[in-house]
């Protein structure tokens, strides 16, 4: 749990924030990740199931880090994974194969092979084409491979372009139109593929349920043909894409997406089919935050105030790349001292390096904390500009249980020098 105390300090767990970072002596830029909060949305998620059998496939390219990965593991979650590295690293953190889907539209060969002999719960394929490459490297390997097709349901979401991965125009799964396509690769192929699936995922940041609602219609409804055509379908996956409140609000709750697609796959006479969704964001990105400390301020005679932090772009990507807003407040409360509209900007040189204007105080706090950064924080950070990768620290129980410190400059000298 982050909250702040009567006197304006953050606490995590109890902790304060403050006490916390002095503890680790890691520095800034640092994330700073709430284990339990993380372990509590996950079981929010759960009770939106009810007694629908489901599995919780965290994708874990929201946020990496082993602690986080085994913390949701231990809470029962699966895996999405989207990469060779994601596949090994979801199963090096305890997570069973059998729980494991591999996503993601270029899939190379060797990571096929990876994904088919650890036996994943499927490969979710993109294409008729990669359905055909999928039966040429489980033929290769003597194996039958666990497929499901990634249906695009051809939907428009209320999201960033960037992010909406559900139209026609989008380079993701199979479209409707060409699903004809795909049964008849899967019967040609019939001997190295068995259909236990089928899934979407219509896009992310999604601030209300309509869209997944009317694509795991979609599917329960392709889900159900397939079924009575004799496909011996496991489950059903409605993808990820649950929204969180960054500040200006998400009315649609986790649970909410879970009990759509409950819905959807029992009003097609499905119930027994295992749900299976693929939440990245909302299990992880309001427990984390990211800490910066003041670098300088700088005020012109025009009246322009930017508050210079340690952190950048290269730290935290999302503002420069979505034009996403992180509040950022104070790490100390500053009781009632008078306030300023202060535009936060890092240190990269670009002018896209810019976290937006926030109301904070007007003497410059010594360092600020930045909200909602647990996912796709970290894990779309580089080293741009020759800057180390920001540090990062585990809380659980009110307690630093580890520690990552930031990377060194000579660090990036000595990889640049080799190059
Ligand atoms: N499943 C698939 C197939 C996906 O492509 C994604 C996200 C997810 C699940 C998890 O979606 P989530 O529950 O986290 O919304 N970097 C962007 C978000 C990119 C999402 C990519 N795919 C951001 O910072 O907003």
């Amino acid at each position: 749990m982050i909250e702040r105390d009567a006197h304006g300090g953050l606490r995590i767990g109890g902790a304060s924030l403050a006490a916390l970072l002095e503890a680790a002596a890691c520095g800034t830029p640092a994330y700073v990740y709430d284990l339990d909060g993380m372990a509590e949305a996950l079981a929010d998620l759960v009770r939106g199931f009810g007694d629908a059998p489901h599995l919780v496939a965290y994708a874990l390219k929201a946020n990496s880090a082993g602690r986080v990965v085994r913390a949701l593991a231990e809470g029962s979650a699966g895996a999405d994974v989207v990469s060779g590295g994601e596949l090994a690293l979801a199963l090096a953190c305890g997570i069973a194969p059998s729980r494991v889907v591999f996503s993601g539209v270029g899939k190379r060969d060797d990571e096929l092979d990876a994904a088919l002999a650890a036996g994943v719960l499927a490969v979710q394929a993109e294409s008729v084409e990669e359905l055909e490459r999928i039966a040429a490297r489980a033929r290769a390997l003597g194996r039958v491979a666990r497929v499901s097709i990634r249906v695009n349901p051809g939907l428009e979401v209320d999201t960033h372009a960037h992010v909406a991965t559900g139209h026609d125009e989008a380079k993701f799964g199979v479209a409707e139109a060409d699903l004809g396509d795909a049964w008849s690769a899967l019967e040609r192929n019939a001997s190295t593929l068995a259909l236990t699936g089928l899934s979407s995922h219509v896009g992310s940041q999604l601030v209300s349920t309509d869209t997944y609602a009317r694509a795991a219609e979609q599917l329960a409804r392709l889900a159900r043909s397939r079924v009575a055509a004799g496909a011996p379908l496991s489950f059903i996956d409605t993808g990820g894409g649950f929204g969180i409140d960054y500040g200006s609000g998400c009315p649609a709750r986790p649970a909410d997406f879970a009990a759509a697609a409950v819905a959807a796959v029992r009003r097609e006479g499905l119930g027994h089919l295992t749900l299976v969704v693929e939440p990245g964001r909302s299990l992880v990105a309001p427990w984390g935050l990211l800490v910066a400390s003041t670098i300088a301020p700088k005020v012109s005679r025009a009246g322009r105030r930017w508050l210079v932090i340690d952190a950048g772009m290269n730290d935290l990507l999302r503002p420069a790349l979505y034009q996403a807003r992180h509040r950022v407040e104070p790490l100390v409360g500053a009781g009632d001292a008078p306030r300023a509209a202060w535009r936060v900007v890092g240190p990269v040189c670009e002018s896209s390096d810019d976290f937006g204007t926030h109301d904070l105080p007007a003497e410059p706090p010594g360092a600020v904390v930045l909200r909602d950064a647990g996912a796709y924080g970290y894990s779309m950070a580089s080293r741009y500009n020759g800057r180390p990768l920001p540090a990062e620290v585990f809380v659980r129980g009110g307690q630093v249980v580890g520690c990552t410190p930031r990377a060194s400059a000579d660090d990036w000298v000595r990889d640049r020098l080799a190059t």
